[in-house]
């Protein structure tokens, strides 16, 4: 099965426990994108739900797909998240904003009673860190930040090289008009530990470690879907 349709397949899942009523999370990128187009389906045949998109991107594709969107000021509390992940572990620790939506992802996320992830199987590792982890940053001191992110990593027990993640012709900004440094550490040992020392940096506005936050995962691969936690 291509990775299309492996996305497909977790994305129409989760669109299938939507009920009638839900205020949602609509997560971003690929996977989250199969979501929101099976929901969109599901809203053209009846059902009505309210959705908050986790960003720019996501907002468009919903608004074309008829889904009625909203904003966490009019509806502070959400039912359920969807959406997708750069890398899960066992416990259900992700690695996101490889789109670069990880703000407004985690706040969506931590608004919600449930999130639940989808994703292929290529997305499950035994332990995180292999894909580099976004930290997004204000503009402003971003030499200092930097090194004081550089630091942190250290103190967590990590290593490895920051990348200022770039666009097209310029550097890469994010929705809320912040970069994002990538960390390249190839494993994290205790995730909990470094995303404590990172949220120590000024400077830094989040980054893309998702402890707790995940209630249930739908992984898409060549045998089927697999569920873990709570779905
Ligand atoms: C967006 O910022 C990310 O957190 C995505 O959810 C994550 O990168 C997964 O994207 P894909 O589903 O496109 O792999």
């Amino acid at each position: 099965m291509s990775a299309e349709a492996l996305k497909r397949a977790a994305g129409e899942r989760a669109a299938a426990l939507v009920e009638d009523g839900m205020r949602l999370g609509l997560g971003s990128g690929s996977t989250a994108a199969a979501f929101v187009a099976a929901l969109g389906q599901r809203v053209r045949g009846g059902l009505r739900v309210v959705g908050v998109p986790t960003s720019e991107r996501t907002r468009v594709q919903a608004e074309r797909e008829g889904i009625p969107l909203t904003t966490l000021d009019e509806c502070p509390e959400l039912d359920l998240a969807v959406d997708g992940a750069d890398e899960i572990d066992g416990d259900l620790r992700l690695i996101k904003g490889g789109g670069g939506a990880l703000l407004r992802e985690k706040i969506v996320a931590a608004a919600s009673r449930r999130m639940i992830v989808i994703a292929d199987a290529s997305k499950r590792v035994e332990r995180l860190g292999r894909f580099p982890l976004p930290i997004e940053v204000v503009p402003f001191g971003l030499g200092a930040t930097r090194r004081a992110v550089a630091a942190a990593l250290q103190r967590a027990g990590c290593s490895g090289e920051l990348h200022l993640r770039q666009a097209a012709d310029a550097v890469f900004e994010t929705d809320g008009g912040h970069y994002i440094l990538d960390a390249h550490l190839g494993q994290i040992a205790e995730p909990e530990r470094l995303a404590d020392a990172l949220k120590s940096v000024p400077g830094v506005v989040e980054h893309g470690l998702f402890l707790g936050l995940a209630s249930g995962a739908i992984i898409a691969g060549e045998s089927g879907l697999m569920e873990i936690g709570q779905v």
